[in-house]
């Protein structure tokens, strides 16, 4: 029994996006895929043969577009999951904080990790978290637009910081390039939240930073309440 894992890169975006399977009964999950990159993910799960059950979205991404639905049209039975505080109809699987899904011998442990956006959920698989942009290596997501909050990416971070600290943490996005930290690292060493920075201070920091909008955020937010199934018109 062995885990197959390819964590893949976006890198307009700098998005990553993670295929997991049982190397035994090739069941799959795909977190976090592109619109972009859909060819090569589907490349991909097809030459390794995997069965794709599960396409999970660790929240409604700003900028890019999900391959969500496009994925859900190749591979018919794979079910769309997204966290239940996110009201999109394309989801097959709204999941709750605490629930879990399995894939093979495997089993995905979903965290409710709000504060970025209202409904961003971490996922828990074995040693490894993806924590969406709740944690990012050094850094955690903006909380400036869909019903963000920093007190609440706060409380967020607190659960993910329970987790043992050799669990191995992979975001979805890296601006630097780097592809893998710890909960121990960031615990340690995070910039806004590292070193026992407390609630108040973590939201004057998060409040502080200096962020233009994401470009794409007017068609991406809209495409992904719809998980990618069409570009939606704008008029800025
Ligand atoms: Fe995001």
């Amino acid at each position: 029994m062995s885990l197959i894992f390819r964590p893949l890169f976006e890198k307009q975006s700098s998005t990553y996006t993670y295929l997991l399977a049982d190397a035994k009964t090739k069941e799959a999950v795909i977190i976090d895929a592109v619109d972009q990159t859909q060819q090569r993910d589907i490349g991909l799960i097809e030459e390794l043969g995997l069965q794709l059950k599960y396409i999970i979205e660790t929240h409604i991404h700003a900028d890019h577009i999900t391959s969500s639905c496009p994925l859900k049209q190749k591979f018919t039975s794979a079910k769309i999951v997204l966290g239940e505080n996110n009201s999109v109809a394309c989801a097959d699987i709204l999941i709750k904080d605490g629930e879990s899904l399995s894939f093979g011998s495997y089993k995905i442990n979903a965290i409710a990790t709000p504060g970025h956006t209202n409904g961003c959920m971490s996922f828990v698989i074995g040693d490894k978290v993806f924590s969406g942009d709740s944690l990012l290596i050094r850094s955690c997501g903006r909380c400036d637009f869909q019903d963000g909050s920093a007190a609440k990416l706060f409380d967020s971070i607190q659960r993910l910081f329970a987790l043992p600290e050799a669990t191995k943490v992979y975001p979805a996005h890296d601006y630097g390039g780097r592809t893998l930290s710890s909960i121990w690292e960031e615990k340690a060493f995070n910039q806004m939240i590292g070193g026992g920075v407390d609630k108040a201070e973590f939201v004057r920091r998060v409040e502080a930073m200096e962020l233009s909008l994401p470009a794409k955020i007017h068609v991406a937010v809209p495409a992904n309440q719809v998980c990618g199934s069409k570009i939606v018109a704008h008029d800025k």
